[in-house]
């Protein structure tokens, strides 16, 4: 089954549209990233596929729902985890808080809670280290894994994860995408938007690229890797 079956979106701000029929999938366990310069879309199209836009026109399926006329909170229960670009943690509540916060109002989440903090720990022993840390206090780096757990909690079978790099040292990069491909390996299916273009093509296994809000190429992230286009413009080859 595919995991994300995105058709012609096109989203809005007011009257400016950002999005111009973009068209992509994911297959269910697949690791896929959107890669593109800063102010391509990224962001949006995550927001758009979330429910955190509504301004838009296009159908979004997930495991063969259409979930494009559902609010944020209908999304994440069928089992789409976002991962919000700047992270966008409770600065003022602990780690642990933060990691509960995920699962909250989730019934299904909140029943496994225990056991997914376990494997969040396990995944970043940093967290659990920091467990009664608050958040505003932790590093880049640390922040970032704190994302990456909490939207773990909400038990997603798809996981959206908006420029995990952001801001991180090139080490720390490499840390939390390695992460991201031991939880794909796991079984959940990733779709990860960045500008961070070597890092991305490295972890992926295919590859979307946008500009301008269109999606403009598709292949494996390993061609892409070597395509003097994609050198030329992103990679500085
Ligand atoms: N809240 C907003 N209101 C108006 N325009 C926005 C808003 N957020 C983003 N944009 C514009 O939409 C375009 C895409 O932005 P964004 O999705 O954030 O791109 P990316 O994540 O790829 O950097 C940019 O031109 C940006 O300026
Ligand atoms: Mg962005």
């Amino acid at each position: 089954m595919k995991a994300l079956e995105v058709k012609n979106l096109s989203a809005f701000y007011g009257k400016i549209q950002v999005l111009w029929d973009v068209s992509f999938e994911v297959e269910e366990g697949e690791f896929v990233t959107i890669i593109g310069a800063n102010g391509a879309g990224k962001t949006t199209l995550l927001k758009s596929i979330s429910g955190l836009i509504s301004n838009k026109k296009g159908t979004v399926t997930a495991f063969g729902k259409s979930i494009e006329q559902l609010s944020a909170a209908k999304i994440v229960r069928s089992h789409i985890g976002h991962v919000p670009e700047g992270r966008q943690l409770f600065h003022l509540m602990t780690v642990l808080e933060n990691l509960e916060s995920g699962a909250d109002y989730l019934p299904h989440a909140k029943r496994e809670a225990a056991k997914t903090k376990a494997y969040v720990y396990s995944l970043f022993p940093r967290l659990k280290e920091r467990e009664k840390q608050l958040a505003g206090t932790l590093s880049g780096g640390e922040r970032q894994m704190l994302a990456i757990g909490r939207a773990l909690m909400t038990k997603p079978k798809l996981l959206l994860v908006d420029e995990p790099s952001l801001g991180l040292a090139p080490a720390l990069t490499k840390t939390v995408f390695q992460a991201l491909k031991t939880i794909n390996q796991e079984g959940v299916t990733i779709v990860l938007v960045e500008q961070n273009v070597l890092q991305s093509l490295k972890a992926a296994q295919r590859a979307y690229v946008l500009e301008n809000g269109e999606v403009v190429k598709s292949a494996e992230a390993s061609s892409l890797l070597n395509d003097p286009e994609i050198q030329a413009a992103y990679l500085a080859i």
